[in-house]
């Protein structure tokens, strides 16, 4: 469990907080790059870390994250004209470009240069593995670009999904880390869901439901391993890597694209969960990314024309309780994706993590709170400027599934398996 004030710095990223300025320190993934598909088209409203945005992508292509609201009076610019180089706010004409930067101002005579002194607040925002990214924090501090290997490699390998979550952030993360769910919420999906069935690990994670777990922190953040009985005496380890601040990697099953999250606070009650499966030597197949379209995987079905899942909050997530009593699915709710998610909505926007009863299985959890709250407060005392995850080399790693013999640490047996070899595949079950 966490006390009260410890639950409230984690959990709040609004402008000023600690943990908001820990999310300040990255690039974070701010919308999908067919969000905003040419020129001069409709800007996208973004509300990221409880601040309101704006993007849009100008006449010369160059992207935009702005202010949402007009210098002028506060109207929304969503309704603007994004016009010759700019976005023009259509209540009095104001202009500004794409870096907040107020170029026209109708109303006044072009020699007082008045609009010179208007600039709204804007925050870079670049694209990449077919993902817009932006940076939060102080200009001067802006860290290198991200080099997670799923936005590296070619776009026929890789697919990237997002869905808006109605829960903090940091119980979403939570589910992510917690391998030991799958064994019973997921057990459903395991043999029947395209992008997971037929890995001969599965059996693993269906016959034995107790899995140890062994924690071991990288330099970006932890090593998760989930130990369970293989054959012959051997064990099967799932390493999950959790990078700073909310990255995670599910460790690979046979030889289906390799998936993983980012989380990312929209504000305390919100959160963007991102989804992304790729593989690293070969293309994605038809079929696959038929799949991931569909919602199947841990990507989701919408609500036409948003990223709100179609199984949502406001129709029980269309629980069947023939096919829970059944055992087609565990909890009733259909889909890998919308399983954890119902699941961590229901504990209410931000859990109370000082009613909790951890167990062993939740070494992941804690280690990963107790390595944010550390790195939290040495941020505050002014101890680093640069919190772990920021550094390339911790964004180029692997998760990993392997068969050991007993005698064997995963971290050392392991250890070439979790980073990013190019042209290599995953070392997977
Ligand atoms: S409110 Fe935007 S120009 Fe007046
Ligand atoms: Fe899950």
């Amino acid at each position: 469990m966490l006390r009260k004030e410890q639950g409230d710095l984690l959990t709040r990223t609004g402008p000023g907080t600690p943990a908001g300025t820990l999310f300040r320190s990255y690039w974070i993934p701010a919308l999908l790059a067919s969000e905003l598909p040419d020129n001069d088209c409709p800007p996208v409203r973004v509300k990221l870390l409880s601040e309101r945005l704006l993007a849009f992508r100008d006449s010369k292509g160059r992207l935009g994250l702005i202010d949402e609201f007009c210098a002028h009076r506060g109207v929304s610019l969503w309704f603007g004209r994004n016009e010759e180089d700019g976005l023009r706010c259509p209540y009095h004409g104001w202009k500004y470009d794409y870096t907040g930067q107020c170029i026209e101002v109708p109303s006044e005579p072009v020699e007082s240069g008045f609009c010179k002194k208007i600039k709204l607040k804007s925050y870079p925002l670049i694209e990449r593995g077919g993902v817009l990214w932006t940076y939060m924090g102080p200009a001067g501090q802006q860290p290198p670009l991200p080099e997670w290997e799923f936005a590296q490699v070619p776009p026929g390998q890789t697919f990237t999904s997002k869905r808006i979550q109605e829960s903090n952030w940091l119980q979403a993360m939570e589910g992510g880390i917690d391998s030991s769910h799958v064994s019973f919420l997921h057990r459903g999906e395991l043999n029947t869901d395209p992008l997971f069935r037929g890995a001969r690990a599965n059996q693993y994670n269906l016959r034995d439901s107790r899995p140890v777990f062994e924690v071991v922190e990288s330099a970006g953040g932890l090593l998760i391993g989930a130990r369970r009985e293989a054959d012959d005496g051997n064990y099967y380890w799932r390493i999950t890597q959790w990078v700073m601040p909310s990255f995670t990697m599910i460790a690979p099953r046979g030889n289906h694209p390799v998936h993983g999250h980012f989380w990312i606070p929209i504000d305390d009650e919100n959160c963007w969960t991102w989804s992304f499966d790729y593989h690293p030597t070969r293309a994605l197949t038809a079929e696959e990314v038929k799949a991931m379209r569909d919602g199947k995987g841990i990507h989701v079905k919408y609500v036409p024309g948003t990223f709100r899942p179609l199984a949502n909050k406001d129709n029980d997530y269309l629980i069947d309780r023939e096919a829970q009593k059944a055992g087609r699915t565990f909890s009733g709710v259909e889909g890998i994706a919308m399983q954890d998610a119902s699941l961590q909505e229901s504990m209410g926007p931000i859990v109370d993590r000082t009613k909790e009863n951890l167990v062993s299985t939740d070494n992941g959890i804690i280690m990963a709170r107790h390595r944010l709250l550390r790195t939290i407060k040495a941020m505050m005392d002014g101890k680093t400027a640069t919190p772990p995850g920021v550094d390339v080399e911790h964004q180029r790693v692997r998760s990993a599934a392997v068969v050991l013999p007993p005698d064997k640490p995963f971290i050392d047996a392991a250890k070439e398996a979790l980073t990013v070899r190019a042209g290599t595949a995953h070392a997977s079950v």
